[in-house]
């Protein structure tokens, strides 16, 4: 049987997807400041809307669980550098990955506890993201075997 959601549990997973929320912004700088070549400035575009949905992800959690009577923690997990395109859109696509999966469990843990404009919320975020994951799947799709 499923234990039963705490408040304080949903503040700690909200904490955990807020550094993931950061580890995103800060791959997407890096791979920003670190795409070279014709392709890679398309990718600095493109980055570019992505890393703003990203702070904006980041001031709701950082609110929300301030309103929850939380401390945002900030800590970010450790992330990799990837150098090539390739490497550096597959990184991006399971990031998002992994935020579509845990912003739907957290929609799960915000109903248990009745919390219905906080789950509201992450289905937004939730959209969000599989946009995100939606458009790094095409442009994997597309990369030539040699990039
Ligand atoms: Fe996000
Ligand atoms: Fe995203």
């Amino acid at each position: 049987m499923r234990r039963a959601i705490t408040k304080q549990k949903l503040i700690e997973h909200l904490d955990q997807d807020l550094g993931r929320e950061l580890q995103a912004i800060l791959l997407y700088l890096w791979c920003r400041s670190m795409a070279f070549g014709i392709r890679g400035h398309e990718l600095r575009e493109i980055l570019e809307p992505e890393i703003h949905a990203e702070v904006k992800h980041v001031e709701f959690l950082a609110d929300k669980i301030i309103a929850m009577g939380g401390t945002p923690s900030f800590s970010v997990p450790p992330w990799k550098r990837p150098t090539t395109l390739r490497e550096m859109l597959e990184y991006a696509l399971s990031i998002e990955r992994e935020a579509v999966k845990a912003y739907t469990e957290r929609v799960d843990e915000a109903n248990e506890l009745g919390e219905t404009a906080l789950q509201v919320k992450l289905e937004e975020l939730i959209t969000d993201e599989t946009e995100h994951m939606e458009l790094l799947q095409r442009l994997v799709k597309g990369l030539s075997p040699e990039m």
